[in-house]
């Protein structure tokens, strides 16, 4: 019975839909990416990660991670903020700085895989059993430095000999942590293979605190299954949501009415695109905007006819001008 889902979870105070959040995605889901999402129905979005080094030494740059996309109007609600670190002290202080910012919650990086973090001691490194006691550090540090509600996205462990999500949870909610996002792959596997959903079963059976459902949901029904599989309060998409934030509507209307989703038209796609590029170059200017722009540009076009020669030419793209061309040729070239 799909409707039952059309209820709420509560992460301490804050309410967010069971629908779908959006995940954190470094390099993706900057504040033009978490504007679009939120606009086509994310229930909740999650900020690219944050250095807790780079917060506390002053990076301009790293601070301006933090920032809520469209703060004036509160658009960008329930929202959290990503930090990553491996030290206690550096995590408690850019708690600190970072609850400045006024994020709903502020959610620690037990996840990522990638080498240059991992190396630190930050991460998907936090996984590693003998690292138990250290990421137990970490989050009683956060806890007690703010007041708003501390939770956790970890994997479902270091590799296939250490799968120990159960035991990382157990510690998380111990020291206070108030949700769980769980990825159902190893940090050996990083994005490869499929993920485990069992793995989110048994975090869901073994914690009272709200656990996040996180692994290759990439549409409404698989959403729905992995309500269904694992238990879990709350469903996470990432990479499906890259040139397709509509996902995140398609969900919400699966989940609240049963109504398989539509697919968009070409028209409809390339508004939508122009939308998120047209916030992108206003966030971040014409010439870093445009850059950033052409991944993002290539994402939309996955799956229309001729993509590839499209996507060609968004690796080019300079100018708002450049796109408003390309798009119009597409859309000449499919007659519309
Ligand atoms: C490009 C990219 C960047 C990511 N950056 C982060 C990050 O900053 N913090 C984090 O916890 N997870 C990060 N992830 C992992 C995602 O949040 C998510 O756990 C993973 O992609 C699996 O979910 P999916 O199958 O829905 O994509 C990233 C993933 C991708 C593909």
């Amino acid at each position: 019975m799909i409707c039952e889902y059309m209820e709420y979870v509560y992460i301490k105070n804050v309410k967010i839909a069971k629908t779908a959040a959006l995940a954190p995605m470094a390099d993706v889901a900057d504040g033009a990416f978490r504007t679009v999402a939120k606009k086509y129905g994310a229930a909740y979005t999650v900020g690219e990660m944050v250095s807790a080094k780079g917060l506390v030494y002053g990076d301009k740059k790293t601070a301006a991670l933090l920032k809520t996309a469209d703060f004036e109007s509160g658009f960008e609600r329930p929202r959290a903020v990503q930090l990553f670190g491996s030290e206690p002290e550096f995590m408690a202080k850019a708690a600190v700085i970072a609850a400045g910012e006024r994020p709903d919650i502020i959610d620690v990086n037990a996840g990522c895989p990638v080498a240059k973090v991992v190396k630190t001691g930050a991460g998907s490194a936090l996984l590693k059993p003998e690292n138990a006691k250290l990421f137990g550090g970490i989050i009683n540090a956060v806890v007690s430095a703010v007041d708003i509600p501390v939770t956790v996205k970890i994997r479902s462990g270091w590799d296939e000999n250490s799968i120990n999500a159960v035991e990382t949870a157990k510690i998380a909610e111990y020291y206070g942590a108030l949700a769980v996002a769980v990825h159902g792959r190893t940090k050996r596997q990083a994005y490869s293979g499929t993920a485990d959903w069992g793995v989110i079963a048994a975090v869901k059976k073994a914690v009272n605190i709200p656990v996040i459902g996180n692994g290759d949901v990439d549409g409404a029904e698989k959403c729905v299954q992995m309500y269904e599989r694992t238990g879990c309060d709350l469903v996470m998409v990432g990479r499906a949501a890259r040139g397709r934030p509509w996902i995140f509507r398609d969900i919400a209307r699966y989940v609240e009415t049963g109504e398989p989703p539509s697919a968009l038209d070409l028209t409809e796609i390339l508004a939508v695109m122009r939308e998120h590029i047209e916030l992108i170059v206003r966030d971040k200017g014409e010439s870093a905007g445009m850059r950033e722009a052409r991944k993002q540009a290539a994402w939309y076009l996955k799956g229309i006819r001729n993509a590839a020669g499209y996507r060609e030419k968004c690796a080019r793209l300079v100018s708002l001008k450049d796109f408003y061309e390309l798009a119009g040729r597409i859309l000449a070239d499919a007659g519309s």
